[in-house]
This record gives structure tokens, C-alpha cells and sequence, in this order.
């Protein structure tokens, strides 16, 4: 059987990643075998995008084909022939963020991003997409406290970070039986059960 597409997504410092390690835990103690990854990246070339896409200066259209390229590799190396095999995959980020970012962070025509999204994925979508969704201030302080370097991203705007969040909030309310969102100010233990839940009906 094939296994499920699950995908994370959120403004940076919305505590996704922490998310994202526990629930492939919790899904490995489920005894699923599961991959997990993330975008930019999950692939050798894809980790190279990456490095480039966080640090080096580009046109926005650039940026988007640059996300694209990588997740035209992500798809064919690791996320297809592991779900094939039955696994699943639990994705740090997807299409979802290229929305959100180059589209509502950067301004990118949406009708771009969707002749990307066509072209790449011919359909395919996540199982689910779970948005943790938190206030720009919050998410800004949590990040400062982090002690790491901010990367091109992360040095945007909090204007910036408020256009990324209403398009992930506004995709939601489109597309509400994938993707879900979750109120990132709640406790670890709330959110870990509000993801179980959504386990469940997959
Ligand atoms: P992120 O997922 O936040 O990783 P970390 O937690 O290690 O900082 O970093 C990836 C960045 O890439 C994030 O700022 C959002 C951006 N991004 C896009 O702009 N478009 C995309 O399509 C994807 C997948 C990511």
C-alpha cells in the first residue's frame, strides 16, 4: 500500500521543526517506517539548492525555479519511491511555502507558482498539510532567541512574515480538507495531540 504525504508548514520560529522531530518519532513508535525531510533539500543536489537559496542574492523568479528545480529532484529521489514502498514521508516545508513565500512574501504572481506547481508535480499533493500558525511578534522573539545566524529568510521583514502568514492562512480556508491549521501558542503537549488526531484520519 502506499504510504501517506504529510507536510509541515509556518512562518520561521512557529516551531515547526520541533513538530516535525516529533511527530517521526511518534509515527516510527506507531511502527510505520517513515521518511523524514525537508525543503529546500532531501536530496544531494537538493541540500546544494538549498545552500544557495539561503545565502546567495537572486531575482525572485530565479528563487521560485530554484525551489522547483529542488523539489522536481526531492520528488523523484526520495518522496515518490518512498511512499511506492508503502513509507511515509514527513516533509519539513513543501509547494505550500512557495506560495507563501515567493508569493506572498515576495510578490511572485501566483498564476506562476501554479504553472511551477503543474509542471512539477502533475497533481500530486500532500495527505495532509499541517500549518502551525503563530502572531509575527511571537515568532520574531522565538527566533532572535534561537542563537543562530538568521538566514536570507529569516533577515525579512516582519511586514514580510505577515504577508507569508496570511497566505498560508488564506490557503487554508480554500483548501481546508488538506490543509490544517494549528494555533502554535498552545503547548507542546495540546499540538502533539491535536497531530495525533489528524493521524488518525489519514
Ligand atoms: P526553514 O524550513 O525555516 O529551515 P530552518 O528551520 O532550518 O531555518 O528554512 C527554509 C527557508 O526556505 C524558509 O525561510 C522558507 C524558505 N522557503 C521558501 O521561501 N520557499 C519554498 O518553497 C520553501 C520550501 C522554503
Amino acid at each position: 500500500m502506499r504510504g501517506k504525504f504529510i507536510t509541515l508548514e509556518g512562518i520561521d520560529g512557529a516551531g515547526k521543526s520541533t513538530h516535525h522531530a516529533w511527530l517521526v518519532g511518534y509515527l516510527k513508535s506507531q511502527g510505520r517506517e517513515v521518511v523524514a525531510t525537508r525543503e529546500p533539500g532531501g536530496t544531494e543536489l537538493g541540500e546544494k539548492l538549498r545552500a544557495l537559496l539561503l545565502s546567495e542574492p537572486m531575482h525572485l523568479e530565479t528563487e521560485a525555479l530554484l525551489m522547483f528545480a529542488a523539489r522536481r529532484e526531492h520528488l523523484d529521489k526520495l518522496i515518490l519511491p518512498a511512499l511506492k514502498s508503502g513509507k511515509w514521508v514527513v516533509s519539513d516545508r513543501f509547494t505550500d511555502a512557495s506560495y507563501a513565500y515567493q508569493g506572498g512574501g515576495r510578490g511572485l504572481a501566483r498564476e506562476k507558482i501554479q504553472v511551477l506547481e503543474r509542471w512539477v508535480q502533475t497533481g500530486f499533493q500532500p495527505d495532509i498539510t499541517v500549518v502551525f500558525d503563530l502572531p509575527t511578534e511571537i515568532a520574531c522573539e522565538r527566533l532572535a532567541k534561537t542563537g543562530q545566524a538568521p538566514d536570507r529568510f529569516e533577515l525579512e521583514t516582519r511586514a514580510f512574515f505577515e504577508r507569508v502568514r496570511k497566505t498560508y492562512l488564506r490557503r487554508a480556508v480554500t483548501e481546508p480538507d488538506r490543509i490544517k491549521v494549528v494555533d502554535s501558542r498552545q503547548s507542546l503537549d495540546d499540538i502533539r495531540k491535536i497531530l495525533e488526531k489528524f493521524i488518525v484520519t489519514l
